[in-house]
């Protein structure tokens, strides 16, 4: 198949690498651990927490709070799943205009306002339906990542 091997061992917290995975960018973000800490705190503003709605776009490995095999690092596809568009990194802590009240960092798709956090869950009252889907991936070792 046309799987792809990404090596991490550069990405440092709060950094994001795009690979591309049958045309698709796939985001690799490396979170700190207080970032992971404050995912769970979100849940009631999320639309799916626990992303139930589609099984299939969270595999196993995956149906965690961190949404992750390692909970520092998130890999999922960065593509908005209302209409397409690319969502925009949004990492900086602490309240900004028209976000959540806690937000914490995420992604925030430009084209109409849907705000997702750094699990790539989205929040409730937002035109995206889903969650970032997290595509088929496994650990070829510490920092060598395969996404397929
Ligand atoms: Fe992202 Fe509409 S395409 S909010």
């Amino acid at each position: 198949g046309a799987a792809v091997e990404v090596d991490i061992s550069t990405l440092k917290p709060g950094e994001k690498i795009t690979a591309e995975w049958r045309g698709k960018p796939v985001w690799i973000v490396k979170r700190t651990p207080e970032t992971v800490a404050e995912l769970a705190k979100l849940d009631d503003q999320l639309a799916d927490p626990n992303s139930l709605r589609h099984l299939e776009d969270t595999p196993e490995y995956a149906r965690n709070t961190a949404r992750s095999i390692k909970p520092e690092v998130l890999v999922v596809v960065g593509i908005c799943t209302h209409l397409g568009c690319s969502p925009s990194d949004k990492f900086t802590p602490g309240p900004q205009p028209s976000l959540p009240d806690n937000w914490e960092g995420g992604f925030l798709c430009p084209c109409h306002g849907s705000t997702f956090d750094l699990a790539g869950r989205v929040f409730k009252n937002k035109p995206a339906p889903d969650n970032l889907p997290v595509p088929p991936h496994m650990y070829l070792s510490d920092t060598r990542l395969l996404i397929g």
